[in-house]
């Protein structure tokens, strides 16, 4: 998709910040957004190493960015040089969006994937109501944002990850931030026994990832229960090997394409103040990863 206008003094910057940044789909994303919209914006990688991450967060102001996504490793690094913290970023205990005021380049730290996740949610008709019994794989960022999401909602959430202590933090941290938090950690060989009456399986773990996509982290010869959702967050393949052995068995299945193209609409629309063009992102994205 061609760009709106050539890049002058007029252009609004906005990137993201990340120690290495490879593989990210949204530059792609995010320019065809602009592009479609004849906004003259542009979106830049911003490969920054961890000593420098203060540094770079000054500068941000200082160069004019509107803003920036945060990824790996920096997520919850950069919390102490921001000026505020939405909620929804201090309930998961990591940012990945910054705003940049222009008046006084301030920074604001928002956290658009646990709201991209529920809104994927939403979106593919899976209600989440108070009790509602989730079962998480995984303890890493992706399980504190999407589980943050959930207790908010009012589920029930059990953590289940191939180390035990790590969850358990995950359950503590919710808890003191969150305290009516419905949120528990079993280990692996329990994951049978909370599989009763779980309306929602969440992998947020990055087994199955290209390229070792024959991965599942569902352990054998455990059964999916009846009438579940599977949900996962790994969107590259877009059919993962857990989405194939869940849908045999029955279960509804989602793959994490809709949370990555909702939280970038988000920071989207944080930074622009317009609605992001969903269809045009989600399109982009499919179509870098089709064929993964
Ligand atoms: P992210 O921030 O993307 O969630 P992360 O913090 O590295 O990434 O977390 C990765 C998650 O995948 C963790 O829950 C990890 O389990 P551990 O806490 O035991 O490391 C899980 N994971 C990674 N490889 C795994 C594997 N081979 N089997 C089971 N779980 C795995």
């Amino acid at each position: 998709m061609p760009l709106a206008s050539t890049i002058d003094a007029q252009t609004q910057l906005v990137g993201i910040i990340g120690w290495p940044i490879t593989h990210s789909l949204s530059p792609m994303m995010h320019n065809a957004a602009f592009a479609h919209l004849g906004l003259n914006w542009r979106y830049v990688p911003l490969p920054v190493r961890e000593a420098d991450i203060g540094m770079a967060l000054r500068g941000l102001a200082a160069l004019g960015f509107r803003g920036v996504n945060i990824t790996v490793p920096h997520k919850t690094s950069v919390m102490p040089y921001l000026s505020s913290i939405t909620d929804a970023a201090q309930t998961v205990g990591a940012v990945n969006t910054i705003r940049v005021d222009r008046s006084n380049g301030q920074l604001t730290g928002l956290n658009t994937d646990m709201s991209g996740f529920l809104t994927d949610l939403a979106v593919n008709g899976v209600s989440i109501s108070s009790g509602t019994r989730v079962v998480i794989l995984g303890a890493g960022g992706a399980a504190r944002a999407c589980a943050a999401g959930l207790v908010r909602s009012g589920a029930n959430v059990t953590l289940v990850n191939r180390t035990f202590e790590r969850s358990q933090e995950v359950v503590e941290f919710l808890r003191k931030g969150w305290p009516k938090s419905t949120v528990s950690a079993v280990s692996v060989d329990w994951l049978h026994d909370v599989l009763a009456d779980c309306k929602l399986i969440v992998n947020t773990t990055s087994v199955g990832l290209w390229p070792e996509t024959k991965a599942s982290p569902w352990p054998a010869g455990v059964s999916f229960p009846p009438n579940v959702t599977l949900y996962d967050t790994v969107y590259r393949p877009l059919q993962t090997q857990l989405m194939r052995d869940a849908a045999q068995a029955g279960a509804r299945v989602i793959g994490g394409i809709g949370m990555l193209v909702y939280q970038g609409a988000a920071a989207f629309e944080a930074w622009t103040g317009k609605p992001a063009p969903i269809a045009v992102m989600r399109q982009v994205a499919e179509a870098a990863l089709s064929g993964s």
